[in-house]
C-alpha cells in the first residue's frame, strides 16, 4: 500500500486519465476526492467506488467553488496529502483560425484551473509540513504541437509555475512536480482525425499510444514516498514520442 492514509484530490477524476489515477490510488490505499464538472459520471462513480471516495462537482476555473472544495475536502477527509491537477481540455484550432473564446476558455481551466486548485490546497500542506503536488502538463507544452495554440501555452505554463512552486514550497515539506503525457487513448483523444493518431504511433519509440493506467501509474510514483528527493522535475510519460 503505497499511499496508505494518504488523502489525495485528483481533478477531472470522473474520466479519462484521471479515473485510472482515481482507481490506481484506492488500490494503494488513499482516500480520494473525485473534483470534476461532469456531474452525471463524478455521482456514477462514487457510488460505483466505495466509501473512500467522495465526488465534488466543481468547476475548476471557478475560484469561488475551487476553495470551497477545499475545505469540503478537509472536512471530510481530514487532511489533503497529495493534489492531482489532472483537469484539462482542448479546443484545436489553428493560429490564424482561433478563436478568442477558444483561446480564453482552454486558459481559463488548464491554467487558472491549476493556479487555483494549487493556491487553495497549499496552505493545508504548509500548515502540516508536507505534501505532494502534481500537475498536468503535455508534450504539447514542451515541444508545441500543430493546431494547439491555446492547449501548448497553457502546458508549458503548468511546466514554469511546476518549477516556480517547487522552489517556493520545498522549504516546507512540499514536492511539486509535472507529468508530460504522450498520445494516451482517452475521449480527449478520440476527438483526433484517426489518420493522426496513426501518425502519432508511428513516430513513438514504444508504436502505441498510451493508455490511461500509463499515465496513472506516474501520477502514483510522484504521489508517493519513493519520489520524496524529486521536486521541479517534468516526466514525460509519452512512449518515447519526442527525444
Ligand atoms: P478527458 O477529456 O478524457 O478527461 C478529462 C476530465 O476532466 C473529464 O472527466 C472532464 O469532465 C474533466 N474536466 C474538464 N474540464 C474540467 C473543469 N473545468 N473542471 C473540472 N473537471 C473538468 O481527458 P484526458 O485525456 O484524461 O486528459 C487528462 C489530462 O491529461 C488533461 O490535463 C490533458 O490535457 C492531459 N493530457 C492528455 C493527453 C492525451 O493524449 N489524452 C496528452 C497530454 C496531456
Amino acid at each position: 500500500m503505497r499511499l496508505a492514509n494518504k488523502v489525495a484530490i485528483i481533478t477531472g477524476g470522473a474520466g479519462g486519465i484521471g479515473l485510472a489515477a482515481v482507481k490506481r490510488f484506492l488500490e494503494e490505499g488513499a482516500k480520494v476526492a473525485i473534483v470534476d464538472y461532469d456531474k452525471q459520471q463524478g455521482e456514477k462513480m462514487e457510488a460505483e467506488l466505495g466509501e473512500n471516495v467522495a465526488f465534488f462537482a466543481v468547476d475548476v476555473s471557478k475560484l469561488a467553488d475551487v476553495k470551497e472544495m477545499v475545505e469540503q475536502v478537509v472536512d471530510r477527509f481530514g487532511k489533503i496529502d497529495i493534489l492531482i491537477n489532472n483537469a484539462g481540455i482542448t479546443r484545436d484550432a489553428t493560429l490564424v483560425k482561433m478563436s478568442e473564446e477558444d483561446f480564453e476558455k482552454v486558459i481559463q481551466i488548464n491554467l487558472n484551473g491549476v493556479y487555483y486548485c494549487t493556491q487553495a490546497v497549499a496552505p493545508h500542506m504548509i500548515a502540516q509540513g508536507s505534501g505532494k503536488i502534481i500537475s498536468t502538463s503535455s508534450v504539447s507544452g514542451v515541444y508545441g504541437n500543430f493546431g494547439q495554440t491555446n492547449y501548448a501555452a497553457t502546458k508549458a505554463a503548468i511546466i514554469g509555475m511546476t518549477k516556480t512552486w517547487a522552489k517556493e514550497l520545498g522549504r516546507k515539506g512540499i514536492n511539486v512536480n509535472a507529468v508530460a503525457p504522450g498520445f494516451t487513448a482517452t475521449p480527449m483523444v478520440e476527438k483526433m482525425p484517426e489518420k493522426v493518431l496513426q501518425q502519432m504511433e508511428g513516430i513513438t519509440s514504444l508504436q502505441r499510444l498510451g493508455i490511461p493506467e500509463d499515465i496513472a501509474n506516474a501520477y502514483l510514483f510522484l504521489a508517493s514516498d519513493e519520489a520524496s528527493y524529486i521536486t521541479g522535475h517534468v516526466l514525460q510519460v509519452d512512449g518515447g514520442i519526442m527525444m
